[in-house]
């Protein structure tokens, strides 16, 4: 049995991602959402599915008071900690001097510290219990992100992405150097999973045309499929959904 955690979950990526690990009747599976009724219509949906309400804009001490159901659900804690759940902001796609730059504080607090919170409040529980797996912690990171093979200019969106490529990079390289032989043997991953037609993808096929674009279930067959395939010699990397490395 493999135990993972999704933040974002009700939609887009994260619950086509979910609707692959539910296929497998053995995968405990922890999805956090923004509320309740949301909540309540995923459990309605795949029961076997738990539920943490949480938004990413939470304080810290949120996260961590939320984060204790996790023991209630699966007492020797997770396999996999994905954090997901990620906002695009507005302008995404305008020149630079036309940004609507008063959003900045929200887009950066969601997308690097929604994502720091979820790595400091799961951390316990990522590294409860050695059960002779690697435990893995994924970053959905985006191609906006990079300043190496930069492509277009996405506002707070980018800034945010090539900041929780930071974080990750760090996570990567603490853990490398790490005592505990659990975190030492871990696994942090950017991932971009590609051109996806969920709704933030839909936002900007509409402006770039949806060529390039995947369905959500195509996006989730192939990133689940990654799981399986990163190894500790990955940590610390940037790929996109072929496994293939990306440019910071
Ligand atoms: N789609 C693409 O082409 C693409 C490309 C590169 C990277 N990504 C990344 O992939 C991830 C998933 O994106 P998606 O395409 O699936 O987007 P999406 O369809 O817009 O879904 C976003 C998810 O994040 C949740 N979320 C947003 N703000 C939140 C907050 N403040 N607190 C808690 N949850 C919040 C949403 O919950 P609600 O339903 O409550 O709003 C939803 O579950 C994001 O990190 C995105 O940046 C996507």
């Amino acid at each position: 049995m493999a135990a993972y955690l999704i933040t974002g979950a009700n939609r887009g990526i994260g619950l086509a991602i979910i609707e692959q690990l539910y296929k497998d009747e053995k995968n405990l599976i922890i999805a956090t959402v923004r509320n309740q009724s949301t909540a309540e219509n995923l459990e309605k949906q795949y029961p076997r599915v738990k539920t943490i309400v949480i938004n990413m804009a939470d304080s810290y001490a949120k996260f961590e008071s939320a984060f204790k159901l996790i023991d209630q659900f699966t007492p020797h804690g997770i396999d996999c900690l994905i954090a997901n759940a990620g906002v695009l902001g507005e302008d995404a796609l305008f020149e630079s001097q036309l940004y609507d730059v008063d959003q900045y504080l929200d887009v950066m607090n969601i997308n690097v510290g929604g994502v720091a919170k979820t790595y400091k409040a799961g951390f316990p529980y990522l590294f409860k219990t050695d059960n002779g797996v690697s435990k893995k912690f994924i970053i959905m990171s985006s191609v906006a992100g990079t300043t190496g093979g930069f492509v277009l200019g996405a506002n707070a969106y980018g800034a945010s992405k090539a900041a929780v490529n930071h974080l990750g990079k760090q996570i990567a390289e603490d853990n490398k150097s790490s005592g505990n032989e659990l975190v030492k043997n871990s696994i942090t991953i950017l991932q971009h999973p590609g051109h996806v037609l969920s709704e933030m993808g839909a936002d900007v096929a509409a402006i770039v045309g949806d060529e390039k674009f995947v369905s959500t279930e195509e996006c989730a067959i192939k990133l689940v499929k990654l799981l399986n395939v990163f190894t500790v010699a990955h940590t610390g990397g940037f790929f996109d959904e072929n496994g293939e490395t990306m440019i910071f």
